[in-house]
């Protein structure tokens, strides 16, 4: 084995991985089309034919809930739109409490804030990075009125036994699937196991309109009250005569023609975007085959990865040597990677000053629940000192690249004690 690169040694990886690029023709003449009809938005913010948006977007959603499977698709302007969407849907008011985990996306402990609503953290999996159903569980209280599971980096949290703990408990459950499109539990897709589903077609996801967003729901009710939070719904609650206008302030989360028309296109070709991330992911845990200390993704039993991140973990014990300083040499043979995910959301400075609306406070004023501390000590420690990740939507990589991005972490690995100088330096 040669000398690793950080010691002077030849790079592994000869080539910066080309990013991956999805647009196709077929997703070019969709945008021209479109053009051509001078209809870029057919929505209009009053009762009526238009309340639900133009051709494209519904062509869009059709498409959607028929691949998913579902009997509702709302689509929005992003994923961040569809969850606080999904809070008003639910009917959240000040004081009520939404279970979330720490290791997301911000907007997935925003979207209950948006409401007055109060985000509670229970800690995730050590093996998968999603919510654990046992702390959930010790976390509902006498104000709860939801959970938002995320099904991170790709792969599903355990959303069958979340949602008979919801309905057992007469809660909601609502899914955060930005990150795992065509991932799936005990065969039924993610995204539609939750009361609703909500996923992101912004520029980093597997399939993409450059911003957007849809939610998936099977309950007549709660998609009606999405799509009127959508378009302005204060201006259609007379006509529809609704009795219950409780969280249905509305907002502007449509989705464009445009975007809708590239999203069907792209939700047409899903198979192909997605089969190319589970390859890599799949290619690249094979070559972690042996190697003790470090570990590759789990995939549950029942489960299948949709691998938006490939994320691998790291025994520092077992390996002998500081992640940060693997993660260095890993970085002089041309791998790239990235150390631990997202801060536990609770460390952000809104949730430590507990302040959320205006100077008093709001909504923090109306719970006692705190954020100090660590309060999630699983994803205290893989944020710390174990996760270690590949990008897998970012690239697009040939079979030989991921050949070299596997020799990188072999050799590293096979020579990770040459490190311990640096480690101590
Ligand atoms: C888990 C998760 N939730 C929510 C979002 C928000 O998605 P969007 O950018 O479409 O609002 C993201 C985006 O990266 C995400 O990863």
């Amino acid at each position: 084995m040669s000398k690793l690169a950080i010691l002077g040694g030849p790079k592994t990886v000869d080539a910066t991985p080309r990013k991956y690029r999805s647009m196709g023709p077929a997703e070019k003449q969709a945008v021209a089309e479109v053009m051509d009809s001078d209809c870029l938005s057919g929505f209009y913010g009053s009762w009526g034919d238009e309340f639900l948006g133009g051709p494209r977007v519904k062509a869009f959603e059709a498409a959607w809930a028929k691949r998913f499977g579902a009997r509702h698709a709302v689509s929005v302007n992003s994923a961040t739109s569809g969850l606080f969407a999904a809070m008003g849907a639910i009917g959240l008011g000040p004081g009520d409490e939404v279970i979330v985990p720490p290791t997301t996306m911000s907007a997935t402990a925003m979207a209950p804030l948006a409401y007055g609503g109060i985000p509670v953290f229970a800690d995730i999996e050590d093996e998968t990075f999603c919510i654990d159903p046992d702390a959930v569980r010790a976390a509902i209280g006498p104000r709860t009125k939801a959970i938002i599971a995320v099904n991170l980096f790709g792969h599903p949290a355990r959303l069958h036994e979340l949602r008979a703990l919801a309905d057992e408990r007469g809660l909601h459950l609502i899914e955060d699937n930005a990150q795992a499109v065509l991932a799936a539990e005990k065969g039924k897709y993610t995204g539609t196991i939750g009361h609703i589903g909500v996923f992101s077609l912004n520029y980093h996801k597997h399939i993409h309109t450059g911003e957007g967003g849809v939610c998936l729901t099977d309950d007549d009710n709660l998609a009606l009250r999405l799509q009127m939070i959508r378009n302005h719904a204060e201006n259609v609650v007379e006509p529809l005569q609704l009795a219950d206008i409780s969280s249905l302030i509305g907002f502007n989360y449509r989705l464009g023609e445009l975007a809708a028309a590239v999203g069907t296109v792209q939700l047409a070709n899903a198979d192909t975007h997605i089969g190319i991330r589970v390859r890599l992911g799949e290619k690249l845990s094979a070559a972690l085959a042996g190697l003790e200390g470090l570990t590759a993704p789990r995939v549950r039993p029942g489960c299948t990865h949709a691998y938006y991140v490939w994320s691998a973990r790291y025994d520092e014990k077992v390996m002998g040597v500081p992640r940060e300083v693997f993660s260095r040499a890993l970085d002089a043979e041309g791998f790239p990677h990235f150390l631990g995910y997202v801060r536990p959301l609770y460390h952000l400075p809104l949730f430590q000053r507990r302040i959320g609306f205006g100077k008093t406070g709001f909504p923090f004023t109306l719970t006692n629940r705190r954020y100090e501390g660590d309060l999630c000590p699983v994803a205290e420690r893989l944020h710390r000192s174990e996760l270690l990740c590949f990008e897998t939507c970012m690239y697009d990589v040939s079979d030989a690249e991921i050949d070299q991005f596997a020799a990188a972490l072999r050799k590293v690995h096979a020579a990770r004690r040459d490190l311990l100088a640096l480690a101590k330096g």
